[in-house]
């Protein structure tokens, strides 16, 4: 080309959950047996979604309307179902035009990122889900910033960080916490959402708070949304329904703004945001008419109930089993369904493998070299094993090493196995 037709932030544009992917279809193709652990999609992983949602889609998929456009916002119907729930809770109150709907989360994500003046940046959580840290970092052209989530203090977050970072950096305008977190499965307590939501109010800044597996907590939790204890500080909240119904190919998600009236400048940046969706006249049309009829029906959260006890009874098992390895550092999830594992520092080394078949060698052989460490025995497990997992420094954009495993495996004694083949691995390789 003559001239450069890359966009700066280009390089930033990572995605290790799906890019495993290929080497594990490269290593099927040659035999080995796949167990897919890499991805967050509960329907990939074999759940049934129930057969009376199933109507409901169907049902709307008669009416002529579910295959027009929606407003830009969203159908007003819709919006006034979440309004009218986000209002009964308690905290702030809103109304529909503060609603905004996208092509699931991830177009969200992007469109929030991309309508940020370049200079300003937003700090979010270390480990990161990627599709935030990368899209951030890209609008900026440089690495995202991040505060700690501790694997030594429970994956509390570390506040001083954040604190000392927002002082010393005028150009961050923005705290992320992803609550539910992917990949840690931490859920932030009340208290602490109001302390980070503090430092927001006294540095002027504002919040995003990804709230896709706010209804995918465990009972002990304490999970309490952004909204309960935003106050007067501006903020946006995200929600959707790939994991809940679960319906990630619906590609439906919407964003919540708090107080738009309190800030011109946020005002001015949600309006971009809000203008760019309209650019692209609207999102999918079939989800938004289905969501209210959902989770208005009364076996709705009686359902989701029945999913959070799996999650959590395999969320303990994994941590039986890893916890009793004293190289790793693993804590029980409280919400999502993930399991994380940390290998404790200067536990890996680039000398150790495991039992790699031949034919296999070929492909994975040239990848170990030019990975982390982590990497390394991520790459070492899916070709001994087929196992597929995800590296946590790499995969989450994280300066821990470890890996990320889902709680979506339909079948107990699969799963179970999966968890024990993972953990006689990890002490075969570190010997
Ligand atoms: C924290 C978080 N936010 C957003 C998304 C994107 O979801 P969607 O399917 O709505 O794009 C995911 C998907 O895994 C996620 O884990």
């Amino acid at each position: 080309m003559r001239t450069n037709i890359v966009h700066p932030g280009a390089d930033e544009l990572v995605y290790e959950i799906r890019e495993i992917v290929e080497v594990a279809n490269r290593l099927e193709s040659l035999g080995l047996n796949i167990t897919w652990e890499n991805i967050g999609d509960p329907v990939e992983k074999g759940e049934r979604v129930p057969d009376w949602i199933k109507e409901i889609v169907s049902k709307a998929s008669l009416e002529n309307s579910s295959y027009g456009y929606s407003p830009t916002k969203g159908l007003l119907e819709s919006r006034e179902y979440i309004v009218h729930e986000r209002n009964i809770e308690g905290g702030i109150q809103i109304t529909a035009d503060d609603i905004l709907f996208f092509n699931g989360l991830g177009d969200a994500i992007t469109k929030i990122y991309q309508n940020l003046n370049p200079k300003a940046r937003i700090i979010g959580p270390n480990p990161a889900y990627p599709t935030h840290s990368s899209a951030e970092a890209a609008h900026a052209d440089s690495g995202h910033i991040t505060y700690q989530l501790d694997p030594k203090n429970n994956w509390e977050p570390n506040l001083d960080e954040i604190r000392r970072k927002v002082r010393d950096n005028k150009d961050i305008v923005g705290i992320l916490i992803i609550n539910p977190d992917n990949p840690t499965g931490f859920v932030y307590s009340q208290e602490t959402i109001k302390k980070i939501v503090d430092i927001a109010r006294e540095n002027d800044l504002f919040i995003i708070s990804d709230e896709i597996y706010s209804n995918l907590f465990f009972p002990e939790s304490g999970m309490k949304k952004l909204a309960s204890v935003i106050g007067d500080v501006p903020a946006i909240a995200m929600r959707g329904i790939s994991k809940e119904f679960p319906w990630p190919g619906a590609r439906c998600g919407w964003i919540e703004f708090y107080n738009r009236d309190k800030d011109e400048n946020f005002n001015r940046y949600t309006k971009s945001i809000i203008d760019s969706k309209m650019l692209e006249v609207c999102s999918t049309t079939l989800p938004q008419l289905v969501l209210p009829r959902v989770m208005k029906d009364n076996r709705y959260f009686s359902y989701l109930d029945e999913r959070i006890k799996k999650y959590e009874r395999r969320s303990d098992y994994a941590y039986e089993v890893f916890s009793k390895i004293p190289e790793l550092v693993a804590h029980k999830a409280k919400g999502a369904f993930y399991f994380t594992v940390i290998f404790k520092e200067g536990v890996l080394n680039d000398g150790q493998s495991l039992h790699i078949e031949e034919r296999y060698k070929d492909i994975i052989g040239p990848l170990l070299g030019e990975s982390s460490l982590d990497k390394r025995f991520v790459y070492c497990l899916l070709a001994s094993t087929g196992i597929c997992i995800v590296p946590m420094s790499s995969g989450f954009n994280s300066t821990h090493m470890g890996f990320r495993m889902t709680l979506l495996e339909e079948d107990d004694q699969k799963f179970e196995k999966t968890v024990n083949t993972i953990a006689e691995s990890i002490k075969d390789y570190i010997g």
